[in-house]
């Protein structure tokens, strides 16, 4: 929620900044702005909208300089206008922050400020960084933003400049991500590395509590008590091309189409020899033979990988699996201790919620593994031991690639589990070897969606069609059982994530306990009825639904001659895979379906409204 940017060196500041917060802007895009430095002057433009508002603007009257900071917002305090746009100014204008996170004690802050006769303009929280550090501004702005950050409780990371120092930017963060990167004579700080790859590969991740203190040619960092530290940058290794949409519509659409590979990938590097490996582990086998409960903690999209993982490590490893949505887990006084693993699962590792119950799991004395995308995330730090998913930079605000890598993990972490606890599993010899088949099935049906004409595009705008043609009154149910019902919520979730249509996901079983009352001819009914253990009791599901005049678009496994003759009005065909592994290849096309349907109804589909990628506010 909310990008933030800092820029000191030879360039234009501003080039710099724009290029930055456009791979920023899959954090927040409802205003932008920048604040740049030249000679004794700040100068700052800020705009409602997304970045390429601001962009036009700046095209129309540039701002010149060679120091600056940048912001694309995520509102939480006071709505999205130009004056709740970041940079904030302090009430002289000699000061501008910007920031990511939230102060939670700002409106005592606001009180004794106003108090003391600064005039806030905002309605934001940020607004009172920016008067804090001009309160405690003596011609030092490190010691400024130290000392004015004493009085602040929430999360923040920021960046400030200040029109007397010019080419220096002030960098801070608690609970929110913070980077530096650093360049031959120019130096940046970012909440996330894409913003700084362009130009340079060597990033240092700041800890909560330091500050970083930049100008070109200069890099100091001090410790949360004011002492100098020397860190050490890492290199990183993947290409910014990755993070571009390679001809693709969008960048859902291209993530969609990556999973194969991506899945390859994992498989390649993780499979040795017929065993599993994760170098990156850090837990002990004898900790792992300890466990006697696992928690798995997550939000949204891999919170139903989470709940996948249950199945699976419950069927073959034989180990008791709860799972929880963070924002719950870290509030209800979990029993955890020294004898549960707790496994959090994010794609950025910023997700506030997660490092929170995180956090809580340590303090209770459990182990914490983390199943993370983003390198040297927070939550990969923090954790005992992390396995990074290597899924490359996911752009779409509606998680997919991710997804899919999350489960592949889930099921290497499975098979890893019984082999160390030496868990007989039923069919642990197929296991890695069916397992490995699933990269190439999803390639042989993604292909068939390539053309824009393909069967999803289709059903997506009779959908569209049949929604208009009953005043916007349609909406949607999934449907699924045991290792598929995760999928029933995240195809749900997908939809209304994206086409801001109403949907539902439920486990079939649990249908004529209240979602029945929904089925008449309006709700399009998803009945997930691939070849598993519980099929017939989805062909009853089906024929329940049918009865009541609901439309059925059933996923099935390649092949199923029963539902292809008992007019579905869709079918949706996946590949055949054994049960334990579907859930992979059913995913797919529900990502499908959802970018279809949001695309026939024109939405923005890389940036839905109200939604941010990276979470990093409570
Ligand atoms: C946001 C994103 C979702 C994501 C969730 C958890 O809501 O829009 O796509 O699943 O956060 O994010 P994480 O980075 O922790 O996986």
């Amino acid at each position: 929620m909310c990008g933030i940017i800092g820029y000191t060196g030879k360039k234009n500041a501003e080039e710099v900044l724009l290029k930055g917060l456009s791979r920023l802007e899959y954090r927040g895009y409802d205003s932008a702005g920048v604040a740049v430095l030249k000679a004794g002057e700040l100068h700052v433009r800020k705009k409602q909208g997304k970045l390429s508002v601001l962009a036009e603007d700046l095209k129309r009257a540039p701002l010149a300089g060679n120091t600056g900071i940048g912001h694309t917002r995520w509102a939480t305090h006071g709505v999205p206008n130009d004056i709740n746009a970041h940079p904030h100014v302090d009430h002289k204008r000699h000061i501008a922050v910007v920031h990511n996170g939230i102060i939670e004690n700002y409106q005592q802050l606001k009180e004794k400020l106003q108090k003391a006769g600064y005039a806030f303009s905002s309605d934001t929280d940020s607004e009172v960084i920016a008067h804090l550090i001009s309160e405690q501004y003596k011609g030092d702005l490190r010691a400024a933003v130290r000392t004015a950050l004493k009085q602040v409780k929430g999360s923040f990371a920021i960046a400030v400049v200040h029109r007397g120092e010019p080419g220096r930017v002030i960098g801070a963060r608690k609970d929110s991500p913070l980077i530096v990167g650093l360049g031959e004579e120019e130096n940046f700080i970012a909440s996330d590395i894409p913003a700084v790859l362009e130009y340079t590969r060597k990033v240092i991740y700041l800890e909560n509590g330091e500050i970083v203190d930049l100008s070109g040619d200069t890099c100091v960092i001090c410790g949360p008590k004011g002492k100098k530290i020397r860190k050490r940058p890492v290199e990183i290794k993947w290409d910014i091309s990755q993070a571009e949409k390679k001809g693709y519509r969008h960048f859902m659409l291209k993530e969609i189409f990556e999973q194969p590979e991506v899945l390859r990938n994992i498989f390649k590097e993780r499979i040795k020899g017929g065993r599993v490996e994760f170098e990156e582990l850090a837990i002990r086998d004898t900790q792992i033979r300890k466990i006697k409960r696992i928690a798995i903690v997550a939000c949204g999209t891999a919170y139903h990988a989470g709940l996948t993982g249950k199945y699976m490590i419950e069927k073959y490893a034989k180990v008791p699996v709860w799972v929880d949505n963070s924002s719950e887990f870290r509030y209800r006084e979990p029993l955890v201790g020294r004898d549960t693993l707790v496994i959090v699962i994010s794609q950025s590792g910023e997700t506030a919620d997660t490092l929170a119950a995180l956090r809580e799991a340590k303090d209770r004395g459990a182990r914490v593994l983390a199943i993370c995308n983003v390198l040297g995330s927070s939550i990969a730090r923090e954790s005992d031991g992390v396995i990074y998913t290597h899924a490359g930079p996911e752009i779409a605000v509606a998680s997919t690639k991710a997804y899919t890598a999350q489960l592949a993990i889930l099921y290497l972490f499975t098979y890893y589990l019984a082999s160390v606890r030496k868990v007989a599993m039923t069919d642990g010899r197929s296991f890695l070897r069916r397992l490995k088949r699933l990269p190439s099935l999803a390639e042989r049906m993604l292909a068939q969606y390539h053309s824009r004409k393909n069967i999803l595009a289709r059903y997506a705008a009779e959908f569209h069609e049949y929604y208009l043609a009953r005043n916007n009154k349609s909406c949607f149910l999934y449907l699924g059982r045991n290792i598929n019902y995760p999928n029933a919520l995240e195809g749900a979730l997908k939809l209304k994530e994206i086409s801001y249509i109403s949907a539902e996901g439920y486990p079939a079983g649990e249908m004529k306990h209240g979602p029945i009352a929904l089925i008449d001819e309006n709700p399009w009914v998803v009945c997930i009825a691939v070849q598993a253990d519980t099929y017939e009791k989805m062909l009853s599901n089906i024929q329940e639904i049918k009865a009541r005049g609901g439309i059925v678009i059933a996923v099935v496994s390649a092949g199923d001659k029963t539902l292809r003759d008992s007019k579905m009005n869709y079918l949706i065909e996946v590949p055949r895979a054994p049960e334990a592994f579907s859930p992979v290849l059913v995913a797919i096309p529900l990502q499908l379906l959802a970018y279809h349907v949001a695309a026939e109804f024109g939405y923005d589909i890389d940036q839905p409204r109200n939604l941010a990628k990276s979470v990093t506010v409570e």
